[in-house]
């Protein structure tokens, strides 16, 4: 049988920028992955088909809100909901196509099927053993569903159903007011569902800056979304092909339901091992079920390393692409460092959400002095000319030092403008840093200056 220097477990952006990293730096490498097609969660029921039906009903939301006003007339455009889903999976294989010719250029081998680990330094697959040197498991992560609700992925879904209903439905409920929940809501709202979503907490968008989550709550509700919040789902039933969720408030226990032609399960995600054999060969987990490893990412089991959503810290795609490229160089013999401070995170709906390192609350809890440095989109010509001129930029700076803490932006193109501030971060650059660089105008980027401008003697144009 074949033996490798690494075999990676799981083809999603953790897996597959793995192998990639390790075939540069002069590894042989294989992946075993058992989907048709490679790129795990995030490219075949994730990000990227998410991101199709965003656009595709972002444009919907365009024709039919804002054209007119730009001189252009005519009927909003209809929706041909297949023909919607046939582009939705056109761009998937487009992408899952680009990974293996990817896997074929750095010459990985891809193993097709589901592995499990019978022993340090062997991979099974079906009937076959490979041997591994280094085995780096990178399989991702699964839904986790309360109990008492059963997913039947056509009345009751998760994302991974909620992006192929073979109809728009008329009402969706989703339970959980995270990142799925609000981006595949916005998703129907825009094609005309009556959208409800359930919250447990008092708040949207769990870790956020209170503030932006407040601000978001109101422009969603704008677009016609409903939230429920400080509700705790207790169950579901499906009859007639429509499904009741039952809720208690938490503020007074009262008992509730709402009926609905699908249900939305979004409330979190949770490692996705079974099958691996870890239990047997000994892989410590934490009590949430992750792979506890260290800070090479490796488990206490040698030769056996984790990353991305199967260990701890946010479950995001570029998240585990960063530990992907840096267990490789470890293995590699290189120092690699992965910095936890700045990894961005990005909600896809419109406007976008992003935010980076310390929140408001977050500063207040660690007793740090920080000022705050904000700019409303209104005052960027560029948004308002497009239409974007709800949200602002919104920077945290030590108080003492200028030194950029954290980033939150609300508004257009928000998921691209907060990479300037990561770089700043990564830096260690003052806000006045970034109020100091000639920005082009115009430009939504003149926002972020504006707001760093904020932090010392003002923002220009407000
Ligand atoms: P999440 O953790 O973002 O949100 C789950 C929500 O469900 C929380 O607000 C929680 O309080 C709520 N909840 C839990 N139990 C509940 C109950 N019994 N009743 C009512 N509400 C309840 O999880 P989500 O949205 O499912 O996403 C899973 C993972 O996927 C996240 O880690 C997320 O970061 C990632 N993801 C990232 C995306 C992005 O970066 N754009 C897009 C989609 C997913």
């Amino acid at each position: 049988m074949s033996s490798y220097d690494v075999i990676v477990i799981g083809a999603g952006p953790g897996g597959y920028v793995s192998a990639i990293r390790c075939a540069q730096l002069g590894m042989k490498v294989a992946v075993v992955e058992g989907r048709e097609t490679l790129g795990g969660t995030c490219l075949n029921v994730g990000c990227i088909p998410s991101k199709a039906l965003l656009h595709a009903t972002h444009m919907l939301h365009e024709a039919e809100h804002n054209f007119a006003d730009m001189g252009l007339k005519g009927k909003a455009p209809s929706v041909d909901w297949k023909q919607m889903l046939t582009y939705k999976e056109t761009v998937v294989g487009q992408n899952t196509g680009g990974i293996e010719f990817l896997f074929k250029k750095n010459k990985i081998d891809w193993i097709k099927g589901w592995a499990t680990i019978p022993a340090a330094g062997k991979v099974q697959v079906g009937d076959d053993t490979y041997d591994a040197k280094n085995i780096i498991i990178a399989s991702g992560s699964e839904a986790s569903v309360l109990p008492g609700i059963e997913v039947d992925e056509q009345t009751v879904v998760t994302s991974t159903g909620a992006l192929t209903l073979n109809k728009i439905p008329k009402s969706l409920v989703v339970i959980g007011a995270g990142v799925i929940g609000l981006e595949l809501g916005s998703v129907y709202a825009r094609l005309g569902a009556e959208v409800t979503v359930i919250e447990y907490l008092d708040a949207i968008t769990p870790g956020m800056d209170g503030e932006i989550a407040r601000q978001f709550q109101k422009m969603l509700t704008k677009q016609g979304l409903k939230f429920t919040l400080g509700a705790a789902v207790q169950g579901v039933t499906v009859k007639n092909n429509k499904a009741t969720v039952t809720y208690q408030l938490r503020k007074d226990n009262s008992e509730h339901s709402i009926t609905a032609d699908t249900v939305l399960v979004a409330t979190g995600r949770k490692p996705y091992t079974a099958g691996l054999g870890l239990d047997a060969l000994g892989v410590a987990l934490t009590d949430r079920g992750q792979i506890k490893t260290d800070a090479k990412y490796a488990t206490n089991v040698p030769g056996i390393y984790a990353i991305g959503d199967t260990i701890a810290g946010p479950m995001l795609a570029h998240k585990a692409e960063d530990e992907g490229m840096a267990v490789a160089e470890g293995i590699a013999g290189q120092k690699p460092h992965v910095n936890y401070g700045v990894i961005p995170g990005v909600i896809y709906t419109h406007p976008e959400v992003s935010n980076v390192g310390e929140t408001e609350e977050t500063l207040k809890a660690a007793g740090r002095a920080y000022k705050v440095g904000k700019f409303p989109f209104m005052g960027n010509a560029r948004a308002k000319a497009n239409f974007a001129g709800d949200g602002f930029v919104k920077l945290l700076v030590d108080a003492q030092t200028d030194r950029i803490l954290g980033a939150h932006i609300i508004g257009p193109m928000a998921g691209d403008l907060i990479h300037e501030i990561c770089v700043a971060m990564e830096f260690g650059a003052a806000a006045e840093d970034i109020a100091r660089t000639c920005h082009a105008h115009p430009t939504y980027s003149e926002a972020v200056r504006e707001a760093a401008l904020a932090c010392g003697d003002g923002a220009i144009h407000v």
